[in-house]
């Protein structure tokens, strides 16, 4: 069963929360960032509003800034074999290096991290340009992942940071993604609780759900989550550990690919998802399927809703249940060459939850393809 805000209470004595005021932006490290922004921009539906490269002064990297909604992704490519970026894109392939934060105080929310033991990747950096100025300054977080906290209350919308300068013109029209609703990270077996931890002791956030074994398993595999939040559920960061089944849990095969805890998903929230995933499907983002059965039984598990099953099958958008309302949501395959990061499109209908009752059919959906892979 699920165990909400279960540890609220007990939290009273923990460390005052660092103000995080929501996901800022996530920083990808890729081997072609020129052909990558070509996916996310034609394939998504996000217009290209920044760049920095050599063309702006940067002689070792290039970056696309990438924006629909609330949603910024930023893709960066190395220009030199020898750089930070070329070693992340070889050691995990594609994947996520950054989980940014909105912050009004970046030196403090660094400065506090540091004094409650998390490691320094960037200590705070302040930059003006005729844009304003932008605090910035990050921390390490599990493997090779960082946060990075971003103050731009002072630093005007018409540009992403100082050193990029903005797109016109790259812009699509967007299929409905509004904003990040969480960032998933998978740790390695017996990790999970350390990194529970960290996010407790150093920004004082709390466990604001979790799943066990027997929430999350199916004939092969399992996986334990703990989801971290803060206490204005701006920000989620769902932690998975790989739990024993009889065969490689997903969890396991993600950890094998990528080398590393990492970013598993990023889900993204929409107001209206069959429209989103019906333009998606057209652009032609493949995502994972349910049987034509999950939809027979459907009613009956979720009672009312607006949406028409029909089209939802159509689409293979999956339906859950809980007290204060439902959800919809429907998963990527994965994104990369290696079987790693995926996103997931959710609308939340006033359920907080992550879709529990479709984890089943979900994973039965991963193991197929898992299997399709041969690492099942
Ligand atoms: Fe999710």
């Amino acid at each position: 069963m699920v165990k909400e805000i279960v540890e609220r209470q007990a939290e009273k004595s923990a460390v005052e929360e660092i103000r995080v005021d929501g996901f800022d932006h996530t920083e990808f490290y890729v081997g072609n960032a020129l052909q990558a922004c070509y996916y996310y921009h034609h394939g998504f539906g996000f217009d290209i509003v920044g760049y920095k490269g050599l063309e702006t002064g940067h002689r070792d990297r290039v970056s696309y800034v990438l924006q629909q909604g609330n949603v910024k992704i930023v893709l960066t490519g190395a220009l030199n074999a020898d750089s930070d970026i070329a070693e992340h894109v070889h050691r995990h392939g594609d994947g996520v290096k950054t989980i940014g934060m909105k912050v009004r105080d970046a030196r403090l929310a660094y400065e506090t991290a540091i004094a409650r033991g998390a490691k320094s990747f960037a200590e705070p950096t302040e930059v003006t340009d005729d844009y304003g100025t932008m605090v910035t300054a990050s921390v390490h977080t599990y493997g090779d992942t960082i946060h990075t906290f971003v103050d731009r209350s002072n630093y005007s919308k018409d540009n992403f940071a100082p050193g990029f300068k903005p797109i016109q013109g790259k812009a699509d029209g967007g299929v409905g993604l509004a904003a990040i609703d969480h960032v998933v990270g998978n740790v390695e077996v017996d990790r999970m609780e350390h990194w529970v931890d960290f996010y407790k002791k150093v920004f004082g956030f709390y466990v604001y759900q979790y799943f066990d074994a027997n929430d999350i398993s199916t004939k092969y595999s399992a996986l334990v989550s703990k989801v971290m939040a803060n206490r204005t559920g701006s920000i989620k960061l769902p932690l998975n550990e790989p739990a024993v089944g009889i065969r490689k849990s997903q969890i396991q095969e993600y950890l094998d690919y990528y080398l590393a805890p990492g970013v598993q998903h990023i889900a993204i929230a929409t107001r209206d998802i069959i429209k989103t995933v019906g333009a998606l499907h057209e652009r032609g983002i493949e995502f994972l399927t349910v049987p034509r059965s999950y939809y027979d039984a459907l009613p009956e598990r979720v009672g009312e809703i607006d949406e028409d099953i029909e089209e939802l099958a159509k689409l293979g958008i999956l339906v859950d249940r809980e007290s204060e309302g439902y959800l919809l949501q429907i998963f990527t395959k994965p994104v990369e060459d290696r079987p790693t990061l995926f996103f997931e499109i959710i609308q939340r209908k006033g359920a907080h939850g992550f879709g529990k009752g479709n984890f089943k059919a979900l994973f039965e959906s991963i193991e197929r393809e898992q299997a399709n892979r041969g690492n099942l």
